[in-house]
């Protein structure tokens, strides 16, 4: 957009560059310059305008941007150019995703790199590597908690190993994921040593407060992400006789993005990472980004201008990056960090579905679909040029944010339900064969979340424990049926490190002084690859369970209605038990596959009549495309083994 202001002010700015940035080839950088500045100058003005320096921090802003782009390599910048002409080629069904961390999955990154044949064999194209950057060594929160934003964790190995695991990824057409944790850093970052110091400017990076006046304010509306080792949201720091802001754990000090400094140093280092090779960048805890007293200071429309902002920039020096948004979040709010009143996705092209992640885990405690049902149907529509991260497990623990109203609709109460699913998670209900653990209990609202692998909480742990074949094999179903369904589903599907390979909970971390408080390291584990090599000797479980997996994900990188360009509806049927959703071919709507899961463990019915009768109709035939058989019907009924996934075409 041309607009007069703005426009002076960028001529001015590119008057005053530092010769050295003047000098350079930067045709492609002015043209996307001038097509985005219009946006960043408007964004830039709302969140920091009122500022005297406004200008100069403006001519910061730029010359980053411009740094950025000159430190590019050739083969990078030619990967963007490509991405612009094809620029909606993340929504393919052919991306399937894995988290691990480096030290889980091997030693370390050339470990890494040695084992990466592993994501040839499995399908896997799209690699997260856990946060990798140096922290300490003992309060680390898994690495969320950086001291250097440009220094590979000593333990991993260093900025050369990263590049070679870069190289071998594009190689091998992987794409990497790096995290960018934004929202705070250690405190032993040397930002906050040199504001524990008593230097002003670096106090001015953090939250930072002489005495309770305002830190009690915020408390008022603040919830406490880590209420039993870390409650409240502040920590007074002794050597600078303050309190700091610390949202999650003490140690971790929240970035003040009220201070344009911080904004312009954190859009540097996502430039570093675009320029090291990464792929598409985690935003760590998004909705924590601006802090505002009388809220709850999370998901502020401040949070978004940011994002806003950090997208429109790194679209001039690096606009083939793409960014995850990790909100864990409800679903109302989830779906604005794809960008708000906009039709094509301006903040994060892919977020994270814990929504679908949280129902899925319903489902299997609950063995029917009712909520599942629900809060699919209202989920609501994503942006054009956005996608999901579907995923089962991760790193992190299960909360159980669903919409309560989603919960009433499916007939209970949201606040016994909730607790009914701790209860089966946890193992303490009758009957389940879950081997979970609470996670965060807060006394006063009763709430909590749960932690444990997906093998150990879908009950194979305790199947493998009791050696009983026919549980073994029921759990292994399960865990095929939750992956059939993130598969499917429209999005990028995310595995988790061992997901495949039916790993279970690591208790260990209990000896583990560092880790002794943090129980998400249960599920956290490191591969046995002795073990692991049973995935390729016939009758074991790993076999079964890595081949139905690698299986599913051969055809759905063949199923072209697959692609997630909102083309997925949801049906409603008779049978709770049983989700059931038609992906079509966005080109050729004809095409469509039908998706049946079956959540209880005994044999379903579907009834096409009934559904029939709603205006969707079939023809009688069908193929499954997983096992590639003509499903069993009774007339116009189709039955499903318990805990069976369907992917029906019609032929
Ligand atoms: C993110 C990470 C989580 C971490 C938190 C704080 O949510 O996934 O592991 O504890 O941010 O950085
Ligand atoms: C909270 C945060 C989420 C984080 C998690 C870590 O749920 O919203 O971002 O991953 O805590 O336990």
């Amino acid at each position: 957009m041309y607009e007069q202001v703005s426009h002076s002010l960028l001529n001015a700015i590119l008057d005053d560059l530092k010769p050295e940035i003047r000098r350079q080839d930067l045709r492609h950088f002015y043209t996307r310059l001038g097509a985005n500045f219009y946006a960043i100058y408007s964004l830039f003005f709302t969140l920091y305008g009122q500022r005297q320096d406004f200008k100069s921090q403006m001519l910061r802003l730029v010359e980053t941007m411009a740094e950025g782009y000159i430190k590019r390599s050739a083969e990078l910048e030619g990967v963007d150019i490509e991405r612009e002409r094809d620029h909606n080629w993340f929504l393919s069904q052919k991306w399937v995703g894995m988290a691990l961390y480096a030290t889980g999955f091997a030693e370390n990154l050339s470990g890494l790199i040695d084992k990466s044949a592993y994501f040839q064999e499995l399908g896997i194209n799209l690699v997260h590597i856990m946060p990798i950057l140096k922290c300490p060594a003992d309060k680390s929160d898994g690495g969320y908690a950086v001291s250097d934003f440009r220094q590979i964790d000593d333990r991993l190995g260093n900025l050369d190993d990263m590049r070679r695991v870069a190289a071998e990824f594009r190689k091998r057409e992987i794409l990497l994921v790096l995290d960018i944790v934004l929202n705070h850093t250690s405190e032993e970052h040397e930002w906050a040593r040199k504001a524990a110091c008593g230097e002003r400017k670096y106090q001015d990076y953090y939250y930072v407060y002489d005495n309770r006046d305002i830190p009690d304010m915020f408390e008022q509306s603040m919830p406490e992400v880590f209420p039993e080792t870390d409650p409240g949201n502040f920590t007074w720091n002794a050597d600078m006789q303050k309190w700091v802001m610390t949202v999650f754990h003490d140690y971790q000090w929240d970035l003040n993005y009220a201070n344009p400094e911080v904004f312009i140093e954190m859009l540097d280092v996502i430039l570093f990472w675009a320029n090291q090779g990464a792929d598409v960048l985690r935003l760590d805890a998004v909705a924590f980004l601006w802090k505002k007293i009388g809220t709850a200071c999370q998901n502020e429309r401040n949070a978004h201008l940011l994002l806003q902002l950090l997208k429109d920039c790194c679209q001039v020096s690096a606009p083939g990056v793409l960014f995850i948004a990790e909100a864990i979040v409800a679903p109302v709010e989830v779906i604005k960090y794809f960008g708000e009143d906009a039709i094509v996705a301006k903040e994060c092209e892919i977020a994270y579905n814990a929504t679908l992640m949280a129902l899925l885990w319903d489902g299997v405690a609950t063995r029917n679909a009712r909520l599942l049902y629900q809060g699919v149907k209202n989920l609501p529509a994503k942006l054009e040029r956005a996608t999901w991260l579907n995923y089962v497990r991760c790193h992190d623990d299960i909360g159980f944010g669903f919409d309560d109203n989603d919960i009433r609709a499916a007939g209970y109460d949201p606040f016994a339900h909730r607790q009914f699913l701790l209860d089966y998670f946890s193992g303490q209900f009758a009957d389940s064969p879950a081997r979970g653990m609470i996670f965060m209990r807060n006394e006063i609202t009763r709430d909590a979340r749960i932690c444990g692998s997906l093998a150990s909480l879908a009950g194979l742990e305790s199947a493998l424990e009791a050696g009983d074949a026919p549980r073994i094999a029921e759990a292994v179903a399960r865990i095929r049926l939750l992956h059939g369904v993130t598969l499917s589903f429209g999005g990028i599907p995310l595995l988790y490190n061992g997901d495949a390979l039916g790993v279970v909970n690591d208790y260990s971390y209990r000896n583990d002084p560092a880790k002794s408080g943090d129980s998400r390291w249960i599920h956290r584990p490191r591969i046995n690859w002795e073990r692991a090599e049973l995935r390729k000797k016939q009758g074991t479980m790993e076999f079964t369970l890595f081949r139905a997996i690698r299986k599913m994900i051969a055809i759905r990188k063949e199923v072209s209605a697959f692609a997630d360009f909102n083309n997925r509806e949801i049906v409603e049927v008779d049978n709770e038990h049983l989700l059931f959703f038609i992906r079509y071919n966005h080109q050729r709507p004809s095409e469509r596959v039908l998706v049946i899961a079956n959540f209880d463990a005994g044999r379903q019915y579907l009834d096409l009549d009934a559904i029939g009768n709603r205006g969707v109709n079939f023809h009688s035939r069908f193929i499954d495309l997983i096992s590639g058989v003509t499903p069993a019907q009774s007339g116009r009924r189709i039955m499903l083994e318990g805990y069976g996934i369907y992917w029906l075409s019609e032929i």
